[in-house]
């Protein structure tokens, strides 16, 4: 596992966005596993800038994106579907069918999970996974819980999580309860694996995720398994790390 330490929102995003950006210029038809929330939104810009001046090409570029609410229709602006149309595709040349994100009205959650591992599959995998980190350790959405879930499948979101998400929503009761989200195995799968996170409200998950035991009950620490991870944060979510980590290659950039 590899730490990146930045000085600030913006460098993280920019340490991340030249990731993506070399995973597509070594590999333009790459299967990026992307994902929402106000982490990468930053990265996504970055992206889209150096697509408008340097030319970076989305064209055989494909898309899986790790979640979605249940109940959300694609054109409903809480949507992870209108989300990502908004901060990303919407500004780049990737092509729609190549954009792919779980169905959040699908009638049976366990047909769609199936058919989503499938999609990826038939794209022959993820070669780059984005994430961002839950205060409560969750990856994707998935939740802190007693054995970790495997593939992509419907999810109770935490009260934490509802509480966090609610900044989204006018208010806590229009957050949707269920979610459906790639699994821990379909994450750990990826050949590469970035995780991004910003702000002091992220230390503690930060912390679990590097320095605690793996366990279900902090998702995220499964990528302590993983064989290619970077871990790229600001120094506010570095706050509550020690200096040297086992197993973790620590670069510091201001
Ligand atoms: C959301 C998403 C995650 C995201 C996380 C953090 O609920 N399901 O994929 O990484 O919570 O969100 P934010 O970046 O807004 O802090």
């Amino acid at each position: 596992m590899r730490l990146v330490i930045t000085g600030s929102y913006e460098q993280m995003s920019i340490e991340a966005a030249n990731i993506v950006a070399g995973q597509i210029y070594l590999k333009p038809n790459s299967v990026l596993g992307l994902a929402t929330g106000s982490t990468p939104v930053s990265m996504y810009q970055r992206l889209i800038a150096v697509h408008k001046s340097l030319g970076l090409d989305f064209s055989q570029v494909t898309t899986f994106n790790l979640d979605e609410y249940i109940g959300m229709s694609p054109d409903n602006p809480q949507s992870y579907h209108y989300f990502m149309q908004e901060n990303f595709f919407r500004h780049i040349n990737i092509s729609p069918e190549n954009v792919f994100l779980p169905n959040g009205l699908a009638e049976d959650m366990v047909a769609e999970g199936e058919r989503y591992e499938k999609l990826i599959e038939a794209r022959g995998g993820i070669d780059l996974q984005v994430l961002g980190i839950g205060q409560n350790a969750h990856i994707g959405f998935n939740e802190p819980d007693v054995k970790f879930a495997a593939t992509t499948h419907q999810v109770e979101l935490d009260s934490e999580t509802i509480q966090a998400n609610s900044r989204f929503f006018a208010s806590e009761d229009e957050v949707p309860r269920y979610a459906i989200s790639m699994g821990i195995k379909t994450i750990m799968m990826a050949e590469h694996v970035i995780l991004l996170a910003n702000g002091r409200n992220k230390a503690e998950a930060v912390y679990k995720a590097l320095c605690g035991d793996v366990t279900p009950e902090a998702p995220a620490s499964i990528l302590q398994l993983h064989r290619d991870v970077a871990v790229i944060i600001d120094k506010e979510a570095a706050a509550m790390l020690p200096d040297t980590i086992r197993g973790v290659n620590v670069t510091r950039k201001s």
